[in-house]
């Protein structure tokens, strides 16, 4: 993939991710062209950071289609249109059909909001508290078929603390994702990581555990 590798970024909320990669590039810390951004809600707040930033957007509303695939094949069309190399889905809430995931395979990435392959699915944040866990964090992955359990990258992890709320813990979680997903699509975009035969290949060698970064309660990376 090229050092300029062209990006698209799908959002269906706040853009508080995509916001991490508009000012990554901005400030010269990540070398992707931030080609368009692709909403399926049109009141999503990441459209107006978009905006802001100059990016072109488009918005393709789920709910006026029948079905997942027509949906999906709509919003490929869209995003042909941009050529794209590399696919950010940065807090897109939509599930991917097989057909999409197929022509993009390897090109898609995700992060979640765990650390997988523990608590895929959603209300991570709370299940995590629920259930006594020492640490928590966000996993940058490969999309494939399999939901939340495509080929990880980069794991972000932080200890929970004692008594904290859900929202409390996801805005820590949010911190480091701003840090850890522009690095992991930068090393996607440099190609230092590709994704073949299924699996994530970091500096030449087939991965089967991410990078792990921790961070300390400060958020910042130890
Ligand atoms: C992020 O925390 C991301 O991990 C999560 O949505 C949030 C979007 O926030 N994604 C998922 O839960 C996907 N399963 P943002 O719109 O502010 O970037």
């Amino acid at each position: 993939m090229s050092t300029r590798c062209k990006t698209a970024i799908l959002i269906s909320g706040s853009g508080t991710n995509l916001q991490a990669f508009i000012d990554a590039v901005a400030e010269g810390r990540l070398s992707l062209e931030l080609a368009v951004v692709v909403s399926n809600n049109p009141d999503a707040f990441g459209l107006v950071r978009a905006r802001n930033a100059g990016i072109p957007t488009a918005c393709i509303e789920h709910g006026h289609f029948s079905s997942r695939d027509s949906f999906d094949c709509a919003v490929a069309n869209k995003l042909d249109e941009w050529r794209p190399d590399l696919l950010i889905l940065a807090g897109f809430m939509r599930i991917l059909s097989a057909g999409f995931v197929e022509r993009y395979r390897g090109r898609v990435l995700n992060i979640h909001p765990a650390l997988l392959p523990a608590y895929p699915g959603l209300n991570t944040h709370q299940r995590v508290l629920d259930a006594g866990e020492k640490w928590h964090g966000s996993t940058v992955h490969f999309v494939t078929e399999e939901l939340d359990g495509g080929p990880r990258i980069l794991q972000g992890r932080l200890p929970v603390v004692a008594g904290e709320s859900a929202s409390q813990l996801q805005a820590r979680v949010q911190a480091l994702e701003h840090q850890i997903y522009p690095e992991a699509a930068g090393w996607v975009g440099e190609g230092r990581v590709e994704y073949r035969d299924g699996r994530a290949w970091i500096d030449g060698v087939a991965a089967d555990d991410p990078i792990v970064q921790t961070f300390d309660l400060s958020g910042k990376r130890m």
